[in-house]
């Protein structure tokens, strides 16, 4: 196994080997890892689309398409999504603009093409391939994709630079919907010619820019499902298909000692239960637990007050004797943590102690009187501010 460090950045490619390497090689040493630019991946490179041919697509009611103008004196960025018009690139200056299309493996079979040479990956890992075109000084800005992406130099020239930094950050620049990077300070830097193509991993922030005339790139995307995304459909694959009669059982319960806790037996019944999500540990299921139980079926919240109670006002209305109502529509549990408890209303978890936790559940009313402690009111206080709890004022004689 070559060392890390020993591995070039920069190779070159051949009609026999496009990635400069054997695909077994490249998958070992760079796939996923790190950033290689291939000079002459595609020797004698051209481009099976021509900018005129791009522009149309995006004048297409369907093509996925944005038009970017950077105004580089003032620094600001306009964006402009698809379909576009005639009239969009008639009013396009001369410089610092570019065209992005998405998904042109689909409208264009030369383009389609091109994926023959990606077969060593599989093809459902493959996303799209998106062409840009851009005039002198035009690119979309600093940023990180969270993809694997092969950019290959189609016309023109393009000024690549990367921050191989895995530390470097990645905060965006609020200011700008294109989630370019505040910081960006690249180490390495290329330019790149037709047939030249530069691989990155996911995360490795980067920056193209057109060089001294029109310039198209050609980036194959691959397709990286986040966790989340998939999380979500699973979920819903599997509700989809589980019978309705299958549903969370208690023969076993025992008289209960605090009504609203969840308590470790409700948690063995739960992965009993929910056999996928056997490996989650008792923090996340118990906090996804104890929001989705005391959400209410039919959706009735409790509304906030108008005017939010501030911390003394509350403490002198109960020092004044004030209870505390819960509202009906909150629906309430608690759960022991490693470090005091949770509360639940409605969906929401507010960390408490135990004790306090335990006291809400179970009473309806609350007389918290002058002892309150401030850790204490500083709970009580969020709750009647998010409308679960409802200061009951004392009658006056
Ligand atoms: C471009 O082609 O301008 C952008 C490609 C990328 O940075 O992902
Ligand atoms: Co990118």
């Amino acid at each position: 196994m070559t060392k890390a460090s020993a591995l070039p950045i920069e190779v070159r490619g051949s009609a026999k080997q496009p990635l400069g390497m054997s695909p077994a090689q490249f998958l070992r040493d760079y796939w996923q890892k790190r950033p290689l630019l291939i000079r002459q991946a595609f020797p004698d490179f051209v481009s099976p689309i021509e900018p005129d041919e791009l522009a149309g697509l995006a004048l297409e009611e369907t093509a996925l398409s944005r038009l970017i103008i950077h105004d580089e004196s003032r620094d600001r960025w306009k964006v402009k999504s698809g379909p576009l018009t005639e009239k969009d690139f008639a009013s396009t200056p001369n410089k610092n603009w570019t065209l992005l299309v998405q998904d042109v493996d689909k409208w264009d079979a030369d383009v389609a093409a091109l994926l023959e040479d990606f077969r060593f990956l599989p093809s459902w890992r493959l996303d799209d391939i998106m062409v840009s075109y851009a005039e002198p000084g035009g690119g979309v800005g600093p940023h990180v994709d969270q993809y694997d992406v092969f950019l290959l130099q189609g016309l023109g020239q393009r000024h690549w630079a990367i921050d191989t930094n895995p530390d470097a950050p990645k905060d965006f620049r609020p200011d700008v919907e294109l989630k370019q990077l505040k910081v960006f300070e690249p180490d390495h830097e290329w330019m790149l010619e037709p047939g030249d193509m530069l691989y990155l991993p996911p995360g490795v922030p980067h920056d193209g820019t057109a060089f001294g005339g029109p310039c198209l790139t050609i980036s194959v995307g691959m397709r990286a499902p986040s966790q989340a995304e998939l999380t979500g459909d699973l979920a819903d694959y599997l509700a989809e298909r589980l019978p309705d009669e299958l549903r969370y059982t208690d023969p076993d319960l025992a008289p209960t000692k605090s009504a609203g806790e969840i308590d470790r037996a409700a948690l063995a019944r739960l992965r009993g239960a929910l056999p996928f999500a056997a490996s989650l540990d008792d923090t996340t299921l118990t906090d996804w637990f104890g929001r989705f139980i005391t959400r209410y079926r039919n959706a009735q919240v409790p509304v906030a007050p108008e005017k939010e109670l501030t911390e003394a006002a509350l403490r002198k209305q109960l020092d004044g004797g004030a209870h505390l109502l819960r509202h009906p529509w909150a629906r309430m549990a608690w759960a022991r943590g490693k470090r005091g408890a949770t509360l639940f209303v409605n969906g929401h978890a507010y960390p408490a102690a135990a004790e306090l936790a335990e006291r809400l559940c179970d009473a309806r009313e609350l007389a918290p009187g002058k002892s309150v402690a401030d850790t204490e009111l500083a709970v009580l206080l969020i709750l009647v501010n998010d409308g679960h709890l409802v200061v009951h004022k004392p009658r006056r004689r």
